[in-house]
């Protein structure tokens, strides 16, 4: 029996709702594993802020970092500024556990419609580069209130931290298509952005058996709508990969399907999954979020955790609810309710 300590953040709105959903994924799927998690719940939230007045306590990075993983619904509150609760909780925490890899894979699932009239083949990944760029703490803001207030910030990349990134996936590609997309913008972005292009073709020469290709980000945001079935993985920086994602997870159906891994892949420190989707305020409450972001998180963390084929046969669980199209959540078209449709991924897990 294989054993590991979770720590639990649900978070927010529908990131209460999907956390359970993905947790009775893992006890079906870890009981049949021979794979035990023992979890620990952490109500840091914006719900916490308004009550206490921290998204976590002054200790909470030392009270994650001696688990073996963070599973993470969603933060933010319309009555809490979203640069209080970010900053507060998960930029801290991808930064203190050095969480620099943060993974977004995308694909249009079989049955599902995607908002694209040519429904190619959709099977992707974004990498995102998570802990440096263009969010920088390095800036400031002057003369507030004056006719010439202003502000400035910072974007820093450094060699090691766009080489780490480059690196991975390359890597990543190796073991997939052999292609690899570089989102830039070196005409426009004069001094960082060169500097990304000049690493990437430098790692790219390490790795001879990936092809790579370089695209300007705007580009290549119209690219990904006009044939995302010619991409496989795409690296960027921290912002150009965090709007990206967003884009490929809307031409594979839903942004509640989306999952995302925080990566430590030197295993220093406890990598973190969550759903790319936020609190979702608009539907909190009425149990009809779709959990797939969630549950698909859920299997990234099994993958991480060295559970590869429990972490396959959730996907391919979800796969399977999502062929078969009986049990949908609204923002798919359906009915079904968050619970009903974790039930029914539940079931294709039995089925197998
Ligand atoms: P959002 O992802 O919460 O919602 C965007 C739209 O997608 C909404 O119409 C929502 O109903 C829908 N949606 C999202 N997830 C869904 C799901 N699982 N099933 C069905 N529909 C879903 O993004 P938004 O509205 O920009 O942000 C809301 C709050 O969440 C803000 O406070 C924001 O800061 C926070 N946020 C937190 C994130 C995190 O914790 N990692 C990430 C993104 C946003
Ligand atoms: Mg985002």
């Amino acid at each position: 029996m294989s054993s590991h300590r979770i720590a639990v953040i649900p978070g927010d709105g529908i990131g209460r709702e999907v956390v359970p959903a993905a947790r009775a994924v893992l006890d079906a799927v870890t009981a049949r594993h021979a794979v035990s998690f023992e979890y620990e719940e952490f109500d840091w939230s914006c719900g916490g802020y308004l009550r206490d007045g921290t998204m976590m306590p002054p200790d909470g990075i030392e009270r994650l970092r001696s688990f073996d993983a963070i599973f993470l619904g969603a933060v933010g509150d319309p009555r809490v500024p979203d640069h209080v609760s970010l900053w507060g909780l998960l930029i801290p925490i991808r930064r203190a556990f050095r969480q620099y890899v943060n993974l977004r894979p995308a694909r249009l699932f079989p049955g599902v419609d995607g908002p694209l009239r040519a429904g190619s083949a959709i099977d992707l990944v974004v990498v995102r580069e998570n802990v440096e760029g263009e969010y920088s703490e390095i800036g400031g803001r002057l003369s507030r209130g004056f006719p010439d207030e202003m502000a400035v910030q910072e974007a820093v990349f450094t060699r090691p931290g766009v080489t780490r990134i480059v690196d991975y996936a390359l890597e990543l590609a190796a073991g997939r298509s052999g292609r690899l997309t570089s989102a830039t913008k070196s005409n426009g972005i004069v001094h960082t952005m060169p500097f990304w292009d000049e690493i990437v073709s430098e790692r790219a020469a390490a790795h001879s058996t990936v092809e790579v290709t370089r695209e300007h980000i705007d580009a290549l945001c119209a690219k990904v709508v006009l044939d995302p079935g010619r991409f496989d993985v795409i690296v960027g920086s921290n912002l150009f990969g965090d709007i990206l994602s967003d884009l490929t997870a809307a031409v594979t159906g839903s942004i509640g399907m989306a999952p995302s891994a925080n990566l430590n892949p030197e295993r220093d420190f406890p990598s973190m999954f969550e759903p790319v989707h936020g609190s979702a305020p608009d539907i909190a409450g009425r149990g009809v979020a779709n959990p797939v972001g969630a549950i698909w998180s859920a299997a990234m963390m099994l993958d991480h955790l060295g559970h590869r084929e429990a972490g396959a046969e959730v996907v391919d669980a979800i796969a399977a609810t999502l062929a078969d199209g009986s049990v949908r959540t609204p923002d798919l078209g359906g009915t079904a309710t968050t619970g009903e449709f974790t039930g029914a991924v539940v079931a294709a897990l039995g089925q197998r």
